[in-house]
């Protein structure tokens, strides 16, 4: 018996379907490989994703403002963590915000005091060569001047950086200073026209703000699809959520909002299905989202009637669901508690949901953590009815994940675990709201992922196989096009769980 459906009558399949229970059967296609394909996608109806459908896990060991910010600039998008004080979730939403393309906004800067030998000791990790000089040493005291490359050099060492630096009054003579931020384009006129790799920008009271370099300016005008805010910011949503005392809850969702400006506050739970959440989501609603204009995205659900509960109580001003229970990586609920409806099935349930509300659906966890894999998934979540999917896995291992690389008999690798792992329940409130660890339902695990370098070369693999395969096998230049093509898929004899192999 060959099971074979199209996707508008997947809940004619004969069981719930995971990801790896499907493969997609291809189609004719008339679509030269020049053919341009979007991957233009919307986490919320006011929120486009230029660039693809990922959005980064609000995980410790995924996100952090440099995550952010890569997923920012290549057009697609980040999300912080809830398990961490709100002070430093505060504090990461405003670098984000503070992100200024082409701009180091905290360059490493030396004092008049240091040695050269400094300079060549960050050199040796980070291999800048130019250092701004402030009178105290930190990346926003007076600037006092700047040393250049051919002065950070092994023959000076032992010499006073007061010695060898440019001194302010030839920078200001030399017209590398400047006292307002200008935009991308500014930067690069400045630059091109008077042979300069370096701009040094300072405040009013002479203070570094930041610097720019060719270097920069050229790599981030290769962001043409960043996703940006009306003031030319990169976007980035943040998780708010139990367990909690509900004032610390709202405290964080106020500040998020009012200080940080997050674009999303994403209300982040196991079990959206409950009346904490409901309540929450109603209370944040009311009292800030409404006045602010800031789309709230909540889960996580796993059924259609879960999603309708969720939908019909507090639908107003909101603008995704998201979706999935049990199908992550560093996932045990399924295992502890027998809870979670297979992956795909509940995707294609709670957007078909989701679309008679006229808000979006993100696909939540289990896509896999290496870009080969995590691509086939995504077709596939996006072609149940997924408009963006959240990933952690495929994140954890890149640079730009927060935490050091660990040596391992020479390989590489970066931590992850699961938000109610015991490490991430220590973390995120176990200790802090359970009156004692013990009493928190452990329902994660951890691992050393492989070290996967840049998340923008991530990124870049994945949204390349995806654009492939729309291309190539479905012959469909969008995911518009790829929901209105129906696909059929094939249901596979074995089930093919994705999940992040262990290592001792
Ligand atoms: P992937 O597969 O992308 O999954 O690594 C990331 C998603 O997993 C969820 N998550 C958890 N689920 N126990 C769970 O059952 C946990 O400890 C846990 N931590 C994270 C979360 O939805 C995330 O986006």
């Amino acid at each position: 018996m060959v099971y074979k459906y199209r996707f508008s009558e997947m809940d004619k399949a004969p069981f719930a379907l995971e990801y790896g229970n499907i493969s997609l059967i291809s189609r004719h296609s008339n679509l030269p490989p020049t053919e341009d394909i979007s991957l233009e996608s919307y986490l919320t109806n006011s929120i486009e994703l230029k660039g693809g459908p990922l959005v980064s896990s609000p995980m410790p060991e995924v996100t952090g403002p440099e995550m952010c910010i890569v997923l920012g600039l290549t057009g697609n998008f980040g999300v912080l963590p809830k398990a961490i004080d709100i002070e430093d979730q505060v504090a990461q939403a405003k670098e984000v915000k503070k992100f200024s393309s082409g701009f180091i906004l905290n360059p490493d800067t030396l004092s008049p005091e240091d040695l050269v030998d400094k300079a060549l000791a960050i050199k040796s990790v980070k291999g800048y060569d130019t250092f701004p000089v402030t009178h105290d040493g930190s990346p926003h005291g007076k600037l006092v001047g700047l040393l250049e490359k051919f002065n950070c050099s092994q023959k000076y060492r032992g010499r006073k950086v007061d010695e060898m630096m440019k001194p302010l009054s030839d920078l200001k003579e030399d017209g590398v200073l400047l006292y307002e931020r200008p935009n991308l384009k500014e930067a690069e006129e400045v630059m091109r026209n008077n042979g300069y790799s370096k701009l040094l920008i300072v405040d009013s009271s002479g203070n570094l703000d930041s610097m720019s370099t060719w270097a920069d300016v050229m790599k981030r005008e290769n962001f043409p699809n960043a996703t940006m805010d009306k003031y030319g910011r990169i976007m980035c949503g943040a998780a708010v959520g139990g367990p909690g005392k509900i004032e610390d809850l709202e405290e964080r969702a106020r500040r998020l909002i009012e200080e940080a400006e997050v674009d999303a506050l994403f209300v982040e739970t196991a079990q959206g299905d409950s009346m904490g959440v409901i309540s929450l989501t109603k209370k944040i609603l009311d009292d800030y989202t409404k006045s602010y204009d800031t789309p709230v995205i909540w889960g996580n659900v796993d059924n259609d009637k879960s999603a309708e509960r969720l939908l019909t109580q507090c639908c107003e001003n909101n603008d995704a669901i998201k979706v999935g229970i049990g199908p992550g990586s560093i996932c045990t609920t399924k295992e502890v508690t027998g809870f979670g409806n297979p992956q795909l099935t509940a995707v294609y349930e709670c957007s078909k949901v989701a679309r008679e509300y006229d808000i979006r659906c993100i696909a939540d966890g289990g896509i896999g953590s290496s870009a080969g894999v995590a691509s086939g998934n995504i077709v596939k979540a996006i072609c149940a009815g997924a408009d963006t999917v959240m990933a952690g896995g495929l994140f954890a291992g890149t640079d730009e994940s927060p935490g050091n690389i660990i040596e391992v008999d020479g390989k590489k690798y970066k931590r992850y675990f699961g938000m109610s792992s015991v490490e991430g329940l220590k973390l995120g409130g176990g200790t802090r709201y359970y009156l004692d660890l013990k009493d928190a339902v452990v329902q994660g695990k951890e691992f050393l992922l492989p070290y996967s370098g840049p998340a923008e070369e991530v990124v870049r693999e994945t949204t390349k196989n995806i654009a492939y395969a729309l291309r190539v096998h479905a012959g469909v230049r969008s995911f518009q096009e790829l929901r209105k093509a129906d696909l059929e898929f094939s249901i596979r004899p074995s089930y093919i769980e994705i999940k992040i192999p262990e290592i001792d």
